[in-house]
């Protein structure tokens, strides 16, 4: 029930806060426990300064006895000394605390308004106060009073209970408290690592409670995503594996049909060779197909070498597109190239010559004969922008999110002579996200395709 997290947090919590208690509370002690004593002895002096304000009226034998009959009663003493301070009257037997305290009184120092004269109640059985009795400015006598420590004791004592019971249940609500916040933290928690560790066994999707707004209603809401991701990446994986086997299977179907037919005796040497070379294309295009996707595969473990150097773009761009050129020339598709000739590019030339090759390779076999294909280079302070756009067919507008997906091809059904792998954009988006770039398609079906491709500026080299 207790699990190492919650029992570390609440113990830092409890720890903290029974300091801060502990502190809080001992202030609150002293500062109540000196009020009260303070109070007694407050008390002390101006009973005994009433005794002596009456006596200064009345300074004789009758009114003395009066004031020791009316202390005899109550919970103090009184003893009353003359000057020199010889006992005259007093209410209670004098012991020799008090006889101590009266003899070692400087009186000569005692202001009119008395004083304390002894105040150590923990260690002392009295308390003491002294009012001189003043007649005409002389100093006639002294009322001393005592009060029993006792007393200011039990009322220390007293507060002591009750702050022992104070505490106590502050300490047990503490506890509550601190149990019930660090399973408020750490439950979560709890839930997060089940559902991980559920993740990591191969179940696919966890769904956790993601209500709270904190830092872990966000980590909650971060692992439902990535289980999502998780799933969602299950399902494109083995969605991926039945196209390769259905891609691998159809040319393996032609080739296994053609070898068949070539080995029957009644086939002419002509069919022979119409058969046999249309096996060697198959092979071709199986050879590109599992070549295409060793680089994919490569890609993805980032072991897909990019070579960076900086190259003049247009030099590039002019070799591409004379290779091309005769392939278009030959099916009368009119192709224009502008591309400024200063632009340094940091990219790696083979591989953005493939990827360009490919868009150029496409636009050649969706676009008809008398219609136009470009290639546009622009430059800005970071960016080099190619724009290629051709008049061809153009994309529906459906197949357009899926175009650089992986084996995904327009026209679902292969045919052996427009002969793509649907392997070509997929390729060239790695590659130019590889570069830091950027790779985008706009088509409007009827009118044309356009890729804009923007990569980062090189060092200008002199
Ligand atoms: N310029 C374009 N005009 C019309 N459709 C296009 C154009 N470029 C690409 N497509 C469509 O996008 C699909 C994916 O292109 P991609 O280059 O990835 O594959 P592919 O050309 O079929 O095969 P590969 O390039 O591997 O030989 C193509 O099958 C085609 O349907
Ligand atoms: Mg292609």
């Amino acid at each position: 029930m207790f699990n190492k997290l919650s029992l570390k947090i609440g113990m830092l919590f409890f720890v903290f806060i029974l300091i801060i208690e502990t502190f809080l509370y001992s202030i609150l002690y002293t500062n109540l426990a000196n009020e009260r004593i303070e109070e007694v002895m407050d008390n002390l002096l101006a009973r005994g300064n009433t005794h002596s304000d009456v006596l200064e009226e009345h300074f004789n034998q009758t009114t003395l006895e009066h004031v020791a009959i009316m202390e005899s009663e109550s919970d103090f003493a009184v003893v009353i000394t003359d000057a020199s301070g010889f006992v005259i009257v007093h209410s209670d037997p004098i012991d020799e605390e008090m006889l101590e305290v009266i003899k070692h009184t400087d009186t000569h120092q005692i202001p009119t308004d008395g004083k304390v004269i002894e105040e150590r109640w923990m260690e002392k059985d009295y308390i003491a106060t002294d009012s001189p009795i003043t007649i005409n400015e002389e100093h006639q006598g002294h009322v001393f009073m005592f009060a029993d420590t006792d007393n200011i004791k039990r009322i220390v004592d007293h507060l002591s209970d009750q702050f022992l019971i104070i505490g106590f249940i502050t300490i047990i609500l503490t506890i509550i408290t601190v149990f019930i916040l660090s399973r408020l933290i750490t439950k979560p928690l709890i839930e997060i690592t089940k559902a991980t560790e559920q993740l990591s066994k191969g179940r696919n999707r966890v769904e956790l409670q993601t209500d709270r707004s904190d830092e872990l209603g966000e980590l909650a809401n971060s692992i439902t995503t990535l289980s999502n991701d998780l799933e969602h990446m299950k399902k494109e994986r083995n969605e991926f594996l039945a196209s390769i086997s259905h891609e691998l299977r159809t040319p393996l179907t032609y080739i296994k049909g053609y070898a068949d037919i070539i080995s029957r005796d009644d086939i002419t040497d002509d069919e022979k060779s119409e058969y046999l070379e249309i096996i060697r294309e198959e092979t071709e295009q199986l050879t590109v197909l599992v070549r295409n996707l060793f680089n994919l595969a490569k890609m993805d473990q980032n072991t897909f070498g990019i070579n960076r150097q900086n190259i003049e773009f247009g030099k590039l761009i002019y070799t591409i597109t004379e290779r091309i050129r005769p392939a278009l020339e030959e099916k009368n598709i009119i192709f224009l190239v502008s591309c400024p000739s200063n632009i340094i590019a940091n990219i790696d030339p083979d591989r953005m010559q493939q990827v360009l090759l490919n868009i150029l390779d496409n636009a050649k076999k969706h676009t008809s004969e008398g219609k136009r294909i470009s290639v546009e280079v622009y430059q800005n302070k970071h960016n080099i922008k190619t724009i290629i756009s051709d008049e061809g067919e153009g994309i529906p507008e459906e197949d357009l999110p899926y175009i650089f997906e992986r084996l995904y091809r327009v026209e679902k059904s292969r045919s052996r002579l427009s002969g793509g792998t649907g392997l070509g954009l997929a390729i060239a988006k790695e590659i130019v996200e590889s570069h830091g770039g950027s790779i985008e398609v706009n088509s409007k079906i009827g009118e044309g395709t356009s890729f804009e491709i923007i990569l980062q500026r090189g060092e200008h080299i002199e």
